[in-house]
């Protein structure tokens, strides 16, 4: 760690934990472990705290955030409920779910957080890291991914560190290695026929069993846009070849699957033995150590779209998109 870089991490502790609560009642940033990926954490009541995160980020601010909560009951004050979240809830809560749906009126959350939508994104996380927080601060956290705008998210403290190379400070508080890697399923529950935004660890499948009726598929590809389904995200400063059948010498390797491809600089297999769920948990720790300016690029080989295959390959896609300029 350099003299100047204020980025301080700390482990879960009761202290720790009580310092990030105060820190977020004052309006400030704290970011914090989930089971997808790391929060960049501010008191989602608080617009000048939320703006931080935008700043931060380097976020554009039409792009909304995703409100987190311990308790549906809590929920239920800022969101227009119905049957098919109360289903989903207790079937996917706490976990990798975000459900959009209508804001209500009076709901004390922040308009910047929402981008002035009358929707709003909400899940309960199941860390228990970010559970204890909003507990102990009894107020809702908006939490995008603590990266960069545009960047790979963050499945570890020390990824959130790498992302944020700055000299504010920021605490962060160490919960682990995210247990699911990839961010969650996001589901749009406003619409005639409840859609996928963004695919993630509970698949539509899933979905659709749960609620008994069709549930529409967003692609990297497809025409529809939710605000923020940004074609380039999750980016590498170097390039990603996707699909590859050859790796060249100065390339590092994404492999999947037991039969690696030879040849190349540095090897990382997702999965060896062919784990979608493994692969996806592993997918942002080894693209953020690939990602080094002495090789030429990040080679990945092909990864079946199936099941949770389809989010790997979301974020895959959109990661090799190039910059717009
Ligand atoms: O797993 C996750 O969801 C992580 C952890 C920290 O909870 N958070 C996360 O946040 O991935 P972020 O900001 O990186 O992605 C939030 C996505 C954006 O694509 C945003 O456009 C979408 O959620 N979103 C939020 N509110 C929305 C709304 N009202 N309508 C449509 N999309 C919305
Ligand atoms: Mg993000």
């Amino acid at each position: 760690q350099s003299p100047d870089c204020l980025l301080e991490i700390l482990s879960p502790t009761n202290e720790a934990l009580e310092r990030a609560a105060h820190l977020l009642l004052k309006g400030e940033l704290v970011a914090i472990p989930t089971e997808t990926v790391y929060g960049l954490a501010a008191d989602a009541t608080n617009d000048q705290a939320v703006a931080k995160i935008y700043n931060l980020k380097k976020r554009p601010q039409f792009n909304p955030l995703i409100i987190h909560f311990a308790e549906i009951s809590a929920i239920k004050s800022h969101v227009k409920w119905n049957n098919m979240a109360e289903k989903l809830a207790h079937t996917f809560w706490p976990g990798p779910l975000t459900l959009i749906l209508r804001k209500k009126i009076d709901s004390p959350l922040s308009l910047l957080a929402t981008a002035g939508l009358d929707t709003v994104g909400v899940r309960i996380p199941r860390h228990n890291v970010a559970h204890l927080l909003i507990q102990k601060i009894g107020k809702p956290l908006a939490a995008p991914s603590a990266n960069p705008s545009e960047a790979i998210s963050p499945t570890s403290a020390l990824d959130v560190r790498r992302g944020f190379d700055f000299k504010k400070p920021l605490l962060i508080i160490d919960g682990g290695i995210c247990e699911s890697g990839l961010e969650s399923t996001i589901l749009d529950l406003t619409l005639n026929i409840p859609t996928v935004l963004r695919p993630g660890l509970i698949t539509p499948e899933a979905i659709e069993e749960i609620l008994q009726c069709r549930v529409l598929r967003s692609s990297p590809n497809s025409l529809f846009k939710a605000p923020g389904q940004m074609k380039r995200h999750y980016a590498p400063h170097i390039p990603l070849r996707l699909n590859v059948t050859n790796v060249s010498s100065g390339e590092a390797l994404l492999a999947f699957g037991p039969s690696p491809l030879s040849g190349g600089a540095k090897m990382l297999n997702l999965s060896q033995g062919g784990n979608l769920e493994e692969a996806a948990a592993n997918l942002f720790r080894m693209m953020h150590e690939l990602d080094q300016p002495f090789f030429s690029g990040i080679a990945v080989m092909p990864i079946s779209s199936e099941a949770v295959g389809i989010a790997i390959n979301d974020r895959l896609c959109r990661a090799a998109t190039k910059k717009e300029n």
